[in-house]
Formats: C-alpha cells, sequence, structure tokens
C-alpha cells in the first residue's frame, strides 16, 4: 500500500520504517527540511535502538522515503497517517491538538476525491469525530474517512512493538477504513497478532486506559514498595508472589523513582482532564497522577535521609537521566526530578547518562556532566542510580566504591545485587528491599571462602517489631 505519514518524531519514524519493512511505501512528512535532509542520508535525529538500521534499509529499497512538503493526495495514495506530537497544551493538562487540526487542514487541501486519514497520535476521545468534521467543512465535496490506530510503542523497544504487537486496535466507524487498515496490517495478523476491531472513539479511549492502566500498575507497587519499607520486606517477593496471578500478570510491577517519560504522565493528565469535562469522576487515576508526583518528590528526601539528612555541600554522583534506559529522552524524568530536589538541598551534583541530554538549562549549568561513571562518582558521598542502564549494571562496584568518598549506594529501580554491592565495600539503599551494609571480613570469617560470606542476610527485622506486627490490635 502507498501511505503518507505527516510526522517525523518517534511514533512517525518508527512508523514509517516498520511499514516499508512489511512491504508497504511510506513517504514520511515534516515541516522540518533539516530534519528531512538528514533523514534522506540516512541519518536519524532520535536514539532508538535499531532505527538508524530499519531507516537506511528502506530507503536502500526504495520503500521509504522523505519530503518536506505533503504530495497531493490522489488515488494512488491508500491513506494518510498522521504521527504529529499532541504535547501538554498551555494549562498543563490536556492536549494540544493543534497539531493534529493543522494537518486536517492541509489535507482539505491535498486530497483529491477522496481520502482515507489514520489518527496515530494519542489524541482524546471524539478527536476524530472534531477532525472528520474540519476536514469535511473545508472541502464538502471531498469523501473522507478519518480512522484511529493508537500506538503502543515503548521507547526503547519500539521496533519490536511495532513488528510484534501485543494486538493492534483500529477504530473505525466505516467499513471501508476499517477493511484497509486490515490490509495495511495483514503481513502482522497473518503471523497472529491480533487485531481489535472497534469504533473510532472507542480506539481514542483503548490508548489513554492502556497508558492509565500501567500508570496505575507502577503507582500501586510503588506504594507497596513503601509499605515494603516500613516492614522490611523485600517489595520483589510481593511483587513475584502477586504477579504469578494471571489476572495480575508479572509485568509492570517494579518499584521505581515514579513513572516518566512523554506518554505517562502527559496522557493521565489528558485522561483525568478529558473525563472531568464529560462529568465522570476517574478518581483513581487522578490519586495516581498525585501519587506519582508525590513519589518523585520524595525520591530527594530519600537520598537525604541515607546521607543523615543534611545534604549541603554532599558530592552526589547520578547515573542515568533519561526517564528509563535504552533512550535519550528525558521528558519528566524522575531523575531531573530528583536533580533538582537534591540541588535544592545543596547538594553537589555531577551526573553521567550514556545518551541522555538535560534540556533544562538551569539544571545543566548547575551540575557537573561527566562521560564516565568512574570519573562521575570520585570523591562522592553517594551514588544514585536514577536509571538502569545495562552499562551501570556491569561496573566494576568494587573500583566504583574505592573512587568514591563513601561508597553509599541508593538504587532508585531495585536493578542492582546488593548483597554483591555490600562485598564491594557498600552500604545499600533501594525501594522496599532490606538495606545492605558493607560486608567486613573479620579474622573468623577470612579463613571461610568470601561466597558463604557474603549470602548472609545483613537487615532483618527484629524480634519486637515483627511481634508488635503480628499482634491484633
Ligand atoms: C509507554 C507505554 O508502555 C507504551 O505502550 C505507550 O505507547 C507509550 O508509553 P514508554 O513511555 O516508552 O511507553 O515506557 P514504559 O516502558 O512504558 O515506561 C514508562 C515509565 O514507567 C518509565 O519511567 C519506567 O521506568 C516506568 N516503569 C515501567 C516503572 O517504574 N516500573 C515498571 O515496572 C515499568
Amino acid at each position: 500500500m502507498n501511505i503518507v505519514i505527516v510526522g517525523c518524531g518517534y511514533v512517525g519514524l518508527v512508523s514509517g520504517a516498520c511499514l516499508a519493512r512489511l512491504g508497504h511505501h511510506a513517504l514520511c512528512i515534516d515541516l522540518d527540511r533539516d530534519r528531512i535532509e538528514a533523514l534522506k542520508k540516512g541519518h536519524c535525529p532520535i536514539f532508538e535502538p535499531g532505527l538508524t538500521e530499519l531507516i537506511r534499509e528502506g530507503l536502500q529499497n526504495g520503500h521509504l522515503a522523505f519530503a518536506h512538503q505533503m504530495p497531493a493526495l490522489t488515488s494512488a495514495v491508500d491513506l494518510v497517517l498522521i504521527a504529529v506530537g499532541t504535547p501538554p497544551a498551555a494549562n498543563g493538562e490536556d492536549a494540544d491538538l493543534s497539531g493534529i487540526f493543522a494537518v486536517g487542514r492541509e489535507i482539505a487541501q491535498k486530497a483529491v476525491g477522496k481520502v482515507l486519514v489514520v489518527t496515530k497520535s494519542t489524541v482524546p476521545p471524539g478527536t476524530g469525530d472534531a477532525l472528520e468534521d474540519l476536514i469535511q467543512r473545508l472541502r464538502p465535496d471531498l469523501a473522507v474517512a478519518v480512522a484511529s490506530n493508537p500506538e503502543f510503542l515503548r521507547e526503547g523497544s519500539a521496533i519490536d512493538d511495532f513488528l510484534k504487537p501485543d494486538r493492534i486496535v483500529v477504530g473505525a466507524n466505516e467499513h471501508c477504513a476499517s477493511l484497509a487498515l486490515r490490509r495495511l496490517y495483514h503481513p502482522l495478523t497473518e503471523q497472529g497478532s491480533p487485531l481489535v476491531n472497534t469504533a473510532r472513539t472507542a480506539a481514542e479511549i483503548i490508548k489513554y486506559a492502556a497508558n492509565a492502566f500501567l500508570a496505575l500498575k507502577i503507582t500501586f507497587i510503588n506504594e507497596i514498595a513503601d509499605l515494603c519499607d516500613a516492614t522490611q520486606v523485600d517489595v520483589r517477593e510481593v511483587a513475584q508472589g502477586i504477579g504469578h496471578d494471571r489476572r495480575i500478570g508479572p509485568d509492570f510491577l517494579r518499584p521505581g523513582p515514579g513513572y516518566g517519560g512523554s506518554c505517562f504522565p502527559k496522557d493521565t493528565r489528558a485522561l483525568a482532564s478529558t473525563a472531568r469535562k464529560y462529568g465522570v469522576a476517574l478518581s483513581l487515576v487522578e490519586e495516581a497522577i498525585a501519587s506519582n508526583e508525590r513519589r518523585k518528590k520524595a525520591m530527594g528526601a530519600k537520598v537525604a535521609s541515607a546521607l543523615g539528612g543534611d545534604l549541603r555541600g554532599r558530592h552526589i554522583a547520578v547515573l542515568g537521566l533519561s526517564f528509563k534506559p535504552d533512550t535519550s529522552d528525558t521528558r519528566d524524568s524522575p531523575a531531573t526530578a530528583l536533580i533538582a530536589s537534591l540541588l535544592s538541598q545543596g547538594a553537589l551534583i555531577s551526573a553521567c547518562d550514556p545518551e541522555a541530554r538535560l534540556e533544562e538549562p538551569e539544571l545543566t549549568s548547575a551540575i557537573e556532566r561527566e562521560k564516565d561513571p568512574y570519573q562521575c562518582a570520585k570523591n562522592a558521598d553517594c551514588v544514585v542510580l536514577a536509571t538502569e542502564w545495562k552499562s551501570f549494571l556491569k561496573l566494576d562496584f568494587a573500583r566504583l566504591a574505592a573512587a568514591m568518598r563513601t561508597p553509599l549506594m541508593v538504587d532508585l529501580r531495585n536493578a542492582l545485587d546488593h548483597a554483591k554491592l555490600a562485598r564491594c565495600g557498600f552500604r545499600t539503599v533501594g525501594l522496599g528491599i532490606p538495606p545492605h551494609r558493607p560486608v567486613t571480613l573479620r579474622a573468623t570469617t577470612l579463613r571461610r571462602p568470601v561466597a558463604q560470606v557474603a549470602f548472609a542476610p545483613v537487615s532483618v527485622l527484629n524480634g519486637s517489631k515483627r511481634q508488635q506486627l503480628a499482634q491484633p490490635q
């Protein structure tokens, strides 16, 4: 099929490159001329594993092309896919849909006879209706159909998510639109990917509901991690114990410093705001948003408490700036919220990330950026693992400890082996996992092999507290 994709951001590029891989012809357009010129030469403007290779493959075999202007939308074009950004509006809550409607107006100018418009951007329920009305009003002569085909791409694994999706959602009110999208995804459905056919507005809600549900799940385990901290229980055991229940499932039960990124924070806010306009209270989503904000703030206090409370003049090395590994994206990253909090408490910050750059100039100028994690940790009072990049998990922790003034590791992702860290001289603090103290080899234990010493649990709930908790109230 011949597809025009509007928007060469994250979603547009991944969709274009993957649809080209599936054998379609995709023309990706963007107003940014520099971006288009770079893409024509095979230079990908965003960091996403595998994307550059896929773009180059498409350019070489002629299935993928780039242009900075929308062509005439003649009958040779099967569908126009909208993948422009829907960032938070000025009020910080609603989605800014100006990009979507601008594309709608351009489609109305360029369409010849009939056009199928497919929205991939995340939009509030009812946007498809408004877009169809707009195009039809501008061009009453045109046969226009607007469908919704939301994306569920995770940054860092977007190519796999596109080519091996858990499901494809097609929201179409017209049979012809639904048929066209079935044809588009035939290479995936014939390999077994389920396709869910819904009404247009249902598909729009599905996208928001999926993100909100995942955000709720993370918020839930984050709060359970706090309870585990208070009761000195290992939250990983709890997550395992509930995750085996197929009704709950094991994914998205990893506690962290709060969810971040370009989707969950923005989409949960937009969903709650949309629901309020309909007079519906999504109280769980509202509370997840508030809880996540509280959590991001609490992380600064957690680091302070690990360092005895007073951060003035203390050197803290932050490993990771992106909102999660394998992406350079720092939008709504818990790491940046943490750094802002630590700086406001008087700490000195050095930071290291394999790919991410900070967008906030005031943070950039206030911290030391280091390429090398060991250099970053040099003379530090504490290292905070804010993002679990693989390269950080494989560090030589004895070397890291030796570089620091006091080897303290605050692992905000529960991603490190704390017993191993203790053997390397670290005191460790995690999220809902028992703290470890450095393993000191006494004369008696020195005779034993190190491995036997190392795995002794360091922190256990003391008897009286356990009894107290077990008492009926
Ligand atoms: C998300 C959705 O997963 C994707 O389907 C949607 O289309 C876009 O938004 P993304 O934002 O790329 O994808 O990342 P995701 O892997 O979902 O993680 C989001 C945030 O939740 C990150 O900050 C991550 O660190 C955090 N997270 C995730 C946890 O804290 N714990 C978990 O168990 C999982």
